[in-house]
């Protein structure tokens, strides 16, 4: 079967193709709107679904010639129905549903979160059920247990700001465009080593909850009493990292440990951190278990992750095509199977 993945559900428009007989991707197209968007210092909503709009049929005719394949040679189309912006979603969901009608193929609405958790089994060395995910994306801290394909507990999350909204406002109080997590670890590598003593939020709590948002309010006096010394922000990007990922891992060493399970995948834009990579690598061989990721350009918003989930939810038979075009907006991981 020959799955188009249509993702676009922020600020990314993702085109790919998968062809799950010979378990392979046939063509990725990534488009990213971050420059168009860093002038503002974030997401502008409509700015987002407009360009989307211009960029997804020149897109997906990309996507055909890279796989050197005939629109007709598609048997379904999957794309992200949520959670995201609904003027976003709207783009993929109609495109989606308007191509598989004159194609007579099925259009299996995808959940973005489940795109990211399915998406190291792009790669490889690819993790079977059950297992851990821990999801750090722009939008989204979670744990979950994934017990099985579209069975899914959350174990935790975060209670206010998501991983990589702390990295982007951080980001922005050093002076790094939107989004700035990826070159906040490139700076953080040049910083000095306890050189501020960043909080540690909740780490010492016994549930699998996060909080973030108050090492925002940490920088911003940091850098306020040290009369915005540039020289220091080297220092300031490693302790505010080295913070937040203490607290991941040791949220995934209790969720390692609550499930009994010894597989723990990473996914979702903050995944593609090397530093947190690493030292998760550690910990998990300290407990007898495993890491899986995928690749650094499938942590981040892709259309690859959502065609892979798509051929998923084909194959499990749980899904009924249907003609109205429905997006999800707030669609959680634990309703998966409510819209099927
Ligand atoms: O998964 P994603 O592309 O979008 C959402 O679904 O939200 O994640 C984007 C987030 C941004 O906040 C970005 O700053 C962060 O992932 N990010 C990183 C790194 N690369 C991307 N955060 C920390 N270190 C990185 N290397
Ligand atoms: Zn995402």
């Amino acid at each position: 079967m020959i799955i188009l993945g249509i993702e676009t559900s922020c600020d990314e428009t993702g085109v790919a193709i998968y062809d799950s007989k010979n378990k392979k991707l046939i063509a990725n197209q990534i488009y990213s709107q971050a420059k168009l968007h860093s002038y503002y210092g974030g997401v502008v909503p409509e700015l987002a679904s407009r360009n989307h709009i211009k960029t997804i049929l020149p897109m997906i005719k990309a996507a055909l010639l890279e796989a050197k394949k005939k629109l007709n040679s598609i048997d379904a189309i999957a794309y992200t129905a949520g959670p995201g912006l609904a003027g976003s979603l709207l783009v993929g969901a109609t495109i989606s549903h308007s191509l598989a009608y004159s194609l007579n193929i099925p259009a299996v609405p995808v959940n973005h979160m489940e795109g990211h958790l399915l998406s190291p089994m792009l790669e490889n060395n690819k993790p079977d059920f059950p297992f851990v995910a821990l999801l750090v994306s722009g939008g989204h801290t979670q744990l979950i247990q994934a017990h099985d394909f579209g069975k899914y507990k959350i174990l935790g999350e975060s209670v206010d700001d998501a991983a990589g909204e702390a990295f982007d406002k951080v980001a922005k109080l050093l002076g790094i465009k939107y989004p700035g997590g990826s070159m906040l670890e490139k700076i953080a590598r040049k910083g000095k080593i306890n050189k501020f003593n960043f909080p540690r939020p909740m780490i010492h709590q016994k549930n699998m909850n996060f909080s973030f948002s108050g090492l925002k309010t940490f920088t911003a006096n940091i850098i306020r009493e040290n009369n915005f010394d540039k020289k220091i922000f080297f220092d300031i990007a490693l302790g505010f990292e080295n913070a937040i990922i203490d607290v991941l891992i040791k949220k995934c060493y209790l969720a390692l440990k609550f499930t009994g399970y010894n597989k723990l995948i990473i996914a979702g834009g903050v995944s593609a951190n090397l530093s947190l990579r690493n030292k998760l690598k550690k910990m998990v061989k300290k407990n007898q278990a495993n890491l899986f990721f995928s690749r650094i350009e499938f942590c981040t918003d892709n259309g690859a992750m959502i065609a892979y989930a798509g051929m998923m939810r084909l194959k499990s038979k749980t899904f009924k095509n249907q003609l109205n075009i429905q997006i999800y907006p707030k669609w959680s991981l634990m309703d998966i199977s409510e819209i099927f």
